[in-house]
């Protein structure tokens, strides 16, 4: 699909993801990312910087449960032919940041300071694009459903305000369901994407969903990827 009108868009760098919703996400999209256990969510999220910092577009990597060294381990390992990305987080054009979702975030005064703590560190460079993974360990702390979603809301409106293009992962079980994450509906977002991985015959069948995007003609029906060690490979057409 050709690049539609005026609206700005940030490319995912991932040429068949980016066929898929007309060429890229419009700016300031929040975008959810959900998937099973295993899917890809991590990495096609550090991919997608990744490919934004080599045009020189600065972003924030907010990593919720994982520590960051692993992180960037598991990241150089999967993708060994992305060589300079040690560079890219040198030069803080990608910023990983380790920020653990507390039990004292049950206050919604606490939370609030949480989420401008995260405002200041995308401030610190500039950052056009925020990851934030993954927003199911707030579900946690959480009380209950209801204060989960109103607390999620929050965060996605303090990061359209900013300007953010912001993608919001979220763990879920192989039905894809948000609601049994705990989360009402999906309205306050402007995307979704889903990622599923199926063991079968010994290997992993991976396969990837626009179920929406606001602004943007996206294909509807699912397409097949695999991780690769140049990246995610989305065999669309
Ligand atoms: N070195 C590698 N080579 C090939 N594939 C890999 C490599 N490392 C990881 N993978 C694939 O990537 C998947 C993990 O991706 P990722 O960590 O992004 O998933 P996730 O959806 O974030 O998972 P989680 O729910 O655990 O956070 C693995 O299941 C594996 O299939
Ligand atoms: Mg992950």
């Amino acid at each position: 699909m050709e690049n539609q009108g005026i609206i700005k868009r940030i490319k995912t760098g991932v040429a068949g993801l980016d066929r898929m919703i007309s060429g890229g996400v419009p700016v300031g999209s929040q975008v959810l990312v959900i998937g099973s256990p295993g899917a890809g969510k991590t990495l096609l999220s550090l991919e997608m910087l990744y490919h934004n910092a080599k045009l020189e577009i600065p972003s924030t990597f907010i990593t919720t449960e994982e520590m960051r060294e692993s992180l960037i381990d598991n990241v150089e390992n999967a993708f060994y032919a992305f060589e300079d990305f040690e560079e890219l987080l040198e030069r803080n054009v990608i910023q990983i940041v380790h920020k653990p979702i507390l039990e004292d975030f049950k206050s919604r005064e606490n939370f609030e300071k949480f989420i401008a703590d995260v405002i200041a560190t995308v401030n610190a460079n500039k950052s056009k694009i925020l990851v934030f993974d993954s927003l199911s360990s707030l579900r946690a702390v959480m009380i209950d459903d209801r204060t989960f979603t109103r607390s999620s809301t929050y965060m996605s409106e303090v990061f359209r305000e900013a300007g953010l293009t912001a993608f919001i992962t979220v763990e879920v079980s192989p039905k894809l369901d948000v609601t049994e994450a705990g989360l009402f509906g999906t309205s306050m977002f402007d995307g979704l994407i889903k990622l599923s991985v199926n063991q079968s015959a010994g290997s992993s069948q991976y396969a990837i969903e626009i179920a929406k995007l606001r602004n943007s003609a996206h294909r509807i029906s699912s397409v097949p990827y695999q991780i690769t060690s140049k990246g995610f490979d989305v065999l669309a057409d």
